[in-house]
């Protein structure tokens, strides 16, 4: 999809579909108004017919208004004028779109003169409508043997005030990028386990690595890994047929001397829950266990991809997580990289085992932040629901600029507590730790695990468990988030 930022009269504007905002209560907007008066009291006569009210959302397509340049207009209502926050904003545009893509064309043109939100400005109201629109057309067909019916729709065009069109256009080239990003976020998420493995995602990391020079890879095999103590992380992968990976990307966006900011990710391409094994109902949805790293690799494309100036570094633990006769079993206790041990009650509580020497092995890259991302604990289900992913750190500076990067990004986070009192959950009689901590508070003693490995830099933790991909119905598949939470505060750590 190509998105353009356009200005003029409305009235004037070639499109195949106009989209105009109508108040509730029927009032014009000053939009409307204009074109209202060169079609000589067209749209305010539809509004006297009731046709369309203005409640927000509702929609109302006409077709060659006289006096009008554009094919077809569609009035989208955008609410009561004290309603208009951003979710009001996103359901608008995402209305807008439903329409536009049920009929036949190739072109649109947004006319919402910054009228559908009070609360933001015009970076973030047309940031948000490329990654809104391009998250709505998002579609994934590759292995249907069908061909999929082709998109007839190819541009959307936005229309601001002269005056804006270069931070219209700084918002187009961000908006698309955070939104290039998602799709390949949800497109490894949503590919199963028999193709999307460890192997594979390092193959992604490459193909990311081959297309820009800013980027340069390394993927340490399990020998490597083995030598390197990495007992723990290994412990995962020694029941599965596919080698674990540990994937290292890094960005260099500014000076090589200035200190990067990690991004940790939980790459399980299928969690069968190992010896612990889950129940059969519903586990093909673990194939979405790498959604962590999935988010990762989305991040690292879309900064690339506006040139972020700002040193990144991703570390992706991949491996897959099954019985077997060489898998690991409960009881069995490992020696992690920084040398702690660890007694596996639970071989289903893989993710913290994976992650524990991959946040050890981030200690050598002397961090300025480290954010791991993982769909860790079905607790976190439980205590946020899928709305919000859970934020814990050792930090609270860092968690403040987190949970702001989300606020921003509408792809919120919200704080856990990371208490010490939790702690002795995680007590073993026969290991320095256990690595599970019982059933109270379990994304909080997860993270308890996490945090005895991160103590020698400002570390966070978002568990996107609940937020990463929806579980039912026509919209079952990987979300894409949290790409837009950590794009948005690596793009703050640069202003
Ligand atoms: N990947 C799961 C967590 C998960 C479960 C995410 C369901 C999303 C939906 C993780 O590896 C896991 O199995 N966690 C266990 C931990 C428990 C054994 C302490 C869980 O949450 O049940
Ligand atoms: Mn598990
Ligand atoms: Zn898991």
């Amino acid at each position: 999809m190509e998105f353009k930022i356009t200005s003029g009269s409305p009235e004037q504007l070639e499109s195949q579909c106009l989209v105009i905002g109508v108040g509730d209560g029927g009032v014009l907007g000053a939009i409307a108004q204009i074109l209202d008066e060169a079609a000589n009291g067209y749209i305010s006569g539809v509004l006297e017919s009731g046709d369309i009210t203005g409640k927000k959302t509702e929609t109302l397509l006409l077709r060659a208004i006289p006096g009008v340049a554009a094919k077809r207009t569609l009035l989208i209502g955008l609410g009561k004028a004290e309603d208009r926050n951003d979710n009001n904003y996103l359901k608008i545009v995402q209305a807008a779109l439903s329409v536009i893509k049920n009929i036949q064309c190739s072109d649109a043109t947004f006319c919402l003169d910054l009228e559908a939100t009070n609360d933001r400005d015009c970076y973030w109201q047309t940031r948000k409508l490329v990654e809104t629109v391009s998250a709505g057309l998002y579609r994934f067909d590759s292995l249907k043997s069908t061909e999929p019916t082709a998109l007839k729709l190819q541009s959307v065009s936005i229309c601001l005030d002269e005056e804006d069109d270069e931070t219209g256009s700084l918002a187009v080239v961000e908006g698309a990028a955070i939104a290039n990003g998602m799709s390949l976020t949800r497109d490894l998420g949503n590919l199963p386990g028999n193709i999307c493995t460890p192997t594979y995602m390092a193959e992604q990391a490459r193909k990311l690595a081959e297309e820009n020079p800013a980027f340069s890879l390394e993927v340490l095999e399990e020998s490597d890994m083995k030598a390197l103590g990495m007992e723990s992380l290994l412990s995962v992968s020694a029941g599965s047929e596919e080698p674990a990976k540990l994937i290292v990307l890094k960005y260099q966006g500014t000076d090589e001397n200035e200190q990067p900011h990690v991004l940790v990710g939980k790459g399980i391409t299928f969690d069968s829950g190992g010896i612990s094994l889950k129940p059969g109902a519903g586990m093909d949805e673990m194939k979405f266990d790498m959604c962590g790293a999935a988010s990762v690799l989305g991040t690292m494309a879309a900064i690339a991809e506006m040139d972020l100036e700002l040193n990144v570094t991703a570390v992706i633990a991949a491996a897959e997580n099954m019985p077997s006769g060489k898998a690991t079993k409960p009881g069995d206790i490992v020696t992690t990289m920084s040398g702690q041990t660890v007694e596996i009650l639970n071989t289903d509580a893989e993710g913290r085992l994976v992650l524990c020497d991959a946040l050890t092995y981030a200690e050598r890259f002397e961090p300025s932040s480290v954010v791991d991302i993982a769909t860790l604990t079905g607790a976190c289900i439980l205590a946020l629901g899928h709305k919000a992913s859970g934020l814990l750190s050792n930090n609270d500076e860092l968690a403040a600029e987190l949970l702001e990067a989300g606020q921003y990004a509408n792809d919120r986070a919200w704080q856990l507590p990371l208490w010490d009192d939790y702690q002795e959950q995680l007590d073993s009689n026969f290991a320095d730790m256990a690595n599970i901590g019982g059933r109270p508070a379990g994304t909080i003693t997860a993270a308890c695990f996490l945090s005895r490995y991160t103590k020698k830099y400002r570390w966070a933790h978002v568990d996107i468990a609940g937020t990463a991909w929806n579980s039912s119905g026509k919209e079952k598949g990987a979300t894409g988030r949290c790409v837009p939470l950590l794009t948005q505060y690596l793009i703050d750590r640069t202003a």
